[in-house]
């Protein structure tokens, strides 16, 4: 089977999805699949070959042509954090097209990457979540508004953006307008969220073989402020699996992430992230395309689950096209 494995992207996640999309073309199981690695950027979509040669994707169809013959892709590995491979748009030209694909549909895909969104279509079925603050650009700031809402400290964030860019974590309400204009240049939109001061825990939620498995749950322990990208990607955080908690609150947090899922109609991956605060799991949101670097998260997980890497992409190329 020919398998397309889609990297790169439009934000400025772009880095993570290389490291991501090349983990998955060097665990690909090769006696079942040939994978070929295809770079989306804005200003071009290419199909490049070991040699690092380029072949442009026509996008009428997917498929490229190398020397004369038309290669079209039994199925999409999607490693595309961010825009357009997190927020729906790849989902949808792939469902088009009719080429199957391991992620989850296009309306999880846009509602999940939707920081605000995804928090309030939860919030009804007993998912807590921080207080917050909702602002598009070129709203008028009233920063003292913002303070009484969510308190100090408080996270302003891009509400559609991953990896933690532009993400900051203010002290003072002097601080808010920069933070606000940071978090501005990923998305025109932000969240501001109240501090939860608690165990920070991410969580894998995949369906394996047929069945939805919670993955044994991470402990991030960060050196810097917040889980910002230095501590995600430049070793300046601990993640410990299983998560140093107590077998009650773990087994809260797998029944949050698991009924997240279920509500949701997931499909795929998706690790959600927690704050647990005075017992109770609050979420801060939910990934589906999560990092797939030797770093990341799903892939600790999926060890110390007894998982290897190139069953766990094995396992979402068969769901894929099942
Ligand atoms: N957005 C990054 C890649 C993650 O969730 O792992
Ligand atoms: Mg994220």
């Amino acid at each position: 089977k020919k398998i397309a494995i889609v990297m790169g992207g439009y934000s400025s996640e772009y880095e993570i999805s290389l490291k991501s999309g090349n983990v998955v073309y060097d665990y690909l199981d090769k006696s079942r699949y040939r994978g070929y690695r295809i770079h989306i950027f804005k200003d071009k979509w290419v199909y490049v070959d070991d040699s690092n040669q380029e072949f442009p994707i026509d996008k009428g169809d997917f498929s490229v042509t190398v020397n004369g013959e038309k290669i079209e892709f039994d199925a999409v590995f999607n490693a595309i954090h961010g825009t357009p491979g997190e927020d729906g748009l790849l989902q949808a030209y792939f469902e088009l097209l009719g080429i199957p694909q391991n992620s989850c549909d296009y309306y999880q895909a846009a509602l999940t990457f939707n920081k605000r969104d995804l928090l309030s279509v939860l919030k009804p079925y007993g998912i807590k979540t921080a207080t917050s603050f909702y602002l598009n650009k070129g709203d008028h700031i009233d920063t003292s508004e913002i303070v009484k809402k969510v308190g100090l400290p408080c996270f302003v964030k891009p509400n559609k953006s991953g990896s933690s860019f532009g993400i900051s974590k203010v002290k003072t309400e002097a601080e808010l307008p920069i933070a606000i204009e940071v978090a501005y240049k990923e998305d025109n939109e932000i969240i501001i969220e109240s501090f939860l001061d608690g165990t920070e825990v991410s969580v894998g939620v995949i369906n394996y073989q047929g069945e939805i498995i919670v993955l044994p749950i991470t402990e991030i322990v960060s050196e810097n402020d917040f889980f910002d990208y230095e501590a995600k990607y430049l070793g300046k955080s601990q993640e410990i699996t299983p998560a140093r908690i107590s077998e009650e609150l773990a087994e809260k947090v797998r029944s949050t992430a698991k009924r997240a899922y279920e509500v949701l109609k997931m499909k795929g991956f998706s690790r959600s992230e927690f704050i647990l605060v005075n017992g109770e799991p609050h979420m801060l949101e939910m990934n589906t395309i999560p990092g797939l670097t030797t770093e990341s998260l799903i892939p600790q997980q999926a060890r110390a689950a007894g998982i290897t890497l190139e069953e766990l992409f094995t396992n979402a190329i068969e769901l894929a096209l099942a």
